[in-house]
């Protein structure tokens, strides 16, 4: 890495990598690392199903990231553009449409649970979450709150708008310069709550959950869940890396990027599972909790620790925030598509779209709710929304992508954008190896698995 000096071209130069990797960042580390990834790991049987989502991470994410960084810099396009581009008059390009209809669905359910982040972070300032002493007293909270149809409504509407309001405006300069604050203070913050939780009576009955595995839990279902969740955080799968990566210059180091990102984003989730599963136990709840398991485990653990009242509103606004830099990066993605495409300007494409994708939302938010029997397949609107999203339409594009490179595009022409800029990309067999046959088969299996 250039380290800064008092040249001003190096200077700009490693200000623009940070910023990238850290709007990288800013997109994988989020909800799904925060909220989903312990309640997901909860319900699938605990150090199992880590273990199957490390090796997802490792052999498929890890990989495609750097696949979709390549393509996003070698074209300098949204990923309908840019598949059209590499791929002219071929259906290739409809790796991007997919991409696309993913940005919109994960939105659409995105922006409940950012309202839900915001909700706590009106509650923790009022001074409300001193009162949640239990896990059940914070439980019923959160139970009633999800089901108020107004108070619902209300903050994924402001979820929803505080999200056009910052990419209508661009997104390159508050919010690189916020993530540069803000991810490290997360994972302070993260680690402080660590050792509080394990230094909670019973705390070890979690870590033994969270670190030993009992392979009897996994099945094709749960290496599904895994592998979509493996996705789901790190952005995959949808072109929103590749549209991130349209903007680089050529100097970039992707293989370098790829993998501060992936450390970062894996860092953060195993962390917080580092945080709740110790507390769970503690506090005498079930890991298969679901949805709740965060907001009703946490703000209990705040009320047990010094200082917890500023605890718990820096973790809520870190959160939130953590959720709308996520949310800002799908909106992104879904608006490029118009804008170049169609020809719509920013301001229509943030509107028209923000809106429709709002309205979508709705019977996400009243899942829980007003539609809570509502179901299809036994699942509510919301889980439908994010099974479809996550587990199909995610791995099925990282799939094709892999693909693509592997075998129309070309390794080598890849390799030679990766290698623009006199880097040399040291792991360019493994790297063949894995794009070519590794990820797509994994993600092949693991789709044959679940269906038969
Ligand atoms: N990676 C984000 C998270 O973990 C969610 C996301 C998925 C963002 C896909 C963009 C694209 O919360």
């Amino acid at each position: 890495m250039k380290t800064g000096n008092s040249n001003g071209s190096n200077r700009g130069l490693w200000a623009t990598r940070l910023g990238f990797i850290l709007a990288a960042s800013g997109s994988a580390v989020g909800l799904g690392n925060v909220w989903k990834f312990p309640y997901i790991t909860g319900q699938n049987g605990g150090g199992a199903f880590v273990l199957v989502y490390l090796l997802c991470i490792a052999v498929v994410g890890l990989p495609i990231m750097l696949t979709e960084f390549t393509i996003g810099r070698r074209t300098g396009l949204n990923p309908v553009g840019a598949f059209r581009a590499l791929a002219p008059g071929t259906p290739w390009v409809v790796i991007g449409f997919m991409g696309v209809l993913a940005g919109f669905l994960i939105l659409s359910f995105y922006s409940v649970v950012g309202g839900w982040t915001l909700a706590y972070v009106i509650k923790a300032v009022t001074g409300g979450m001193s009162t949640f002493t239990s896990p059940q007293i914070a439980g019923e909270f959160f139970g009633s709150f999800i089901s108020d149809t107004p108070q619902v409504l209300l903050f994924h509407t402001a979820f929803m708008i505080l999200t056009m309001g910052i990419v209508l405006r661009g997104i390159h300069g508050g919010i690189e310069k916020a993530c540069d604050i803000l991810m490290p203070t997360l994972v302070v913050m993260l680690l402080l709550l660590m050792v509080r939780s394990l230094t909670l009576d019973g705390a070890m009955e979690g870590v033994k959950f969270y670190l030993s595995p009992d392979f009897s839990k996994i099945d094709g279902s749960v290496i599904l869940m895994a592998m979509g969740q493996a996705f789901f955080s790190l952005s995959l799968g949808m072109g929103c890396l590749i549209t991130y990566a349209s903007y680089l210059p050529p100097e970039e180091n992707l293989t370098s990027a790829t993998v501060y990102v992936v450390l970062f984003d894996t860092g953060i989730a195993l962390l917080m599972g580092m945080v709740i599963f110790p507390a769970v136990f503690a506090v005498g709840m079930e890991p298969t909790e679901g949805p709740s398991l965060v907001f009703s485990v946490l703000p209990t653990v705040f009320t047990q620790m010094p200082f917890g009242f500023v605890v718990s509103i820096v973790f809520f606004i870190l959160l939130a925030i953590a959720a709308l830099t996520s949310a800002i990066s799908l909106m992104e993605a879904v608006a490029a598509f118009f804008i170049d495409q169609f020809g719509w300007e920013r301001k229509k494409a943030v509107w028209v779209m923000g809106a429709t994708i709002y309205l979508f939302g709705i019977p996400s938010g009243l899942s829980f709710g007003l539609l809570a029997d509502v179901k299809f397949f036994d699942k509510t609107f919301f889980d439908v929304v994010d099974n479809i999203a996550s587990n199909y339409l995610l791995p099925l594009g990282g799939m094709l992508t892999a693909i693509f490179v592997g075998w129309w595009w070309g390794t080598d022409n890849a390799h030679k954008e990766i290698e623009r800029h006199e880097t040399t990309f040291r792991w360019a067999k493994a790297w063949e190896f894995l794009i070519k046959f590794v990820s797509p088969i994994a993600v092949f299996l693991v789709f044959l698995g679940h269906f038969f």
